[in-house]
């Protein structure tokens, strides 16, 4: 994991390098068998080098709270590692270059549960597991079965931050966790 930590702060393969303050890579149990998969850092994030540290991590908290997980249980990351000026959406040129780096982050942990939250990180896991190419509104909640891998697409939390409905359908959602563990 050191090697991967040193070859990530040290990444100029786009842009973000050069706006970023700290590249964003994980945080958690690197022996948990679930993993969860954000978008990119926001401000908090990028100050920090935490993912999910701001007001999105907020509700990843209370949703784990609810199945009874802390974060220190779980492993946490993005898709992009660095933080996009003003907190613009990744590019699909971005996300090309970064997605090594979280693709050793799984063969690394190599995880029972991967959850990608929200439409990038769904979008690259169920390409990259399914070959196929789903709307995070089909498919969140939905229990993927590759073999002995269950992915678990849902909502990114920040959509429930001015949305109790959304926050209602990501509680429903993160029990299937548990469920599909049993
Ligand atoms: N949103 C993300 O997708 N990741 C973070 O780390 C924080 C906010």
């Amino acid at each position: 994991m050191n090697k991967l930590l040193e070859e990530i702060k040290e990444c100029k393969k786009c842009s973000l390098h050069m706006t970023r303050n700290l590249p964003t890579i994980y945080c958690g149990n690197t022996k948990s068998k679930i993993v969860f998969i954000g978008e990119a850092p926001g401000k908090n994030e990028d100050e920090t080098g935490v993912p999910f540290c701001g007001r999105a991590g907020n509700i990843l908290d209370e949703l784990l709270e609810s199945i009874n997980l802390k974060r220190e249980e779980v492993y946490i990351t993005n898709i992009i590692k660095c933080r996009p000026p003003k907190n613009r959406d990744p590019e699909e040129g971005e996300i090309k270059k970064c997605k090594e780096y979280l693709d050793k982050q799984l063969e690394m942990i190599k995880p029972k549960v991967i959850c990608p939250l929200g439409r990038f990180s769904s979008k690259y896991i169920l390409n990259k597991y399914l070959s196929e190419s789903y709307e995070i509104g089909e498919v969140h909640g939905k229990v993927f079965k590759i073999n002995d891998l269950i992915i678990i697409p849902m909502y990114h939390p920040a959509a429930a931050i001015y949305d109790n409905k959304k926050l209602d359908i990501l509680k429903k959602d993160i029990k299937k966790i548990i469920n599909s563990l049993k």
